[in-house]
């Protein structure tokens, strides 16, 4: 049994999935165990649709259909980044994409080969399961961090019991359709999706690692 410390160290975005399904019962586990997630108030903010099979290939065929009628997609309801990011975020956003493409052997100037692999966010990385987060619309900042902690969770769980994950805001590209497609409430907002499966190991856009900066630029210890 994986060690917190081992599950935290083990997750990575995984982004090339075999396909072997993933049995319901696992998911709903894992869910289960998930949603023992700290939230102020104990408001328990999160909501989680979890598409496999036909239903998932209903959803990305809707989503390719809009996509192709509209390749920017459907506008976002909230800003994924923001507009000015900034340094030194601004850098790291740019290491990751330029680590990605290397694993995949695509050059800075292969735009075309960059932005389909981009399009695989929506094929879920060939996951044999998707989730979609999603919260009221009236919560505010506080209530996301808490469905961010929910969301951590399902992915440490799906480490521990040796699944891999994608968190995938791109979906919230195609938030118009998504919210269709699962027929969320008016009052509902779609956060963001989450490729959940078996990671194909031998795949090369899985095997490389982000980085990450040491603790004394992001910590302040006092009074030790
Ligand atoms: C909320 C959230 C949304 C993300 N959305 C995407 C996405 O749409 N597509 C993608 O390929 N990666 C996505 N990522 C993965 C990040 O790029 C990744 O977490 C980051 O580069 C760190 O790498 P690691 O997860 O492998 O440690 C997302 C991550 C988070 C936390």
């Amino acid at each position: 049994m994986m060690t917190v410390s081992e599950a935290v160290t083990a997750r990575h975005s995984v982004r090339a999935f075999l396909d072997r399904p993933v049995p319901r019962e696992t998911i709903a586990e894992m869910l289960t165990l998930a949603a023992r997630a700290p939230s102020g108030g104990n408001l328990q903010p999160w909501q989680v649709d979890v598409l496999t099979g036909a239903a998932l290939g209903a959803l990305k065929e809707r989503v390719a259909a809009s996509l192709a009628a509209g390749p920017a997609g459907e506008g976002t309801e909230f800003d994924i980044y923001p507009r000015a990011l900034g340094e030194p975020w601004r850098g790291r956003r740019f290491a990751s994409g330029e680590q990605l493409y290397a694993a995949l052997g695509i050059p800075r100037e292969n735009r075309p080969a960059r932005l389909a692999q981009f399009a695989r966010n929506f094929d879920g990385f060939g996951a044999p399961v998707l989730l979609l987060f999603s919260l009221p619309r009236h919560f505010g900042l506080p209530q996301w961090a808490h469905l961010g902690m929910f969301m951590q969770n399902v992915m440490l769980l799906a480490a521990e019991r040796g699944l891999a994950t994608c968190p995938q805001e791109a979906w919230a590209l195609v938030h118009r359709t998504v919210g269709e497609v699962l027929g969320l409430e008016e009052d509902r907002l779609f956060y963001c999706g989450m490729a959940l499966g078996f990671a194909d190991t031998a795949h090369p856009v899985n095997g490389w690692r982000t980085e990450r900066v040491p603790v004394g630029e992001f910590a302040r210890f006092e009074g030790f």
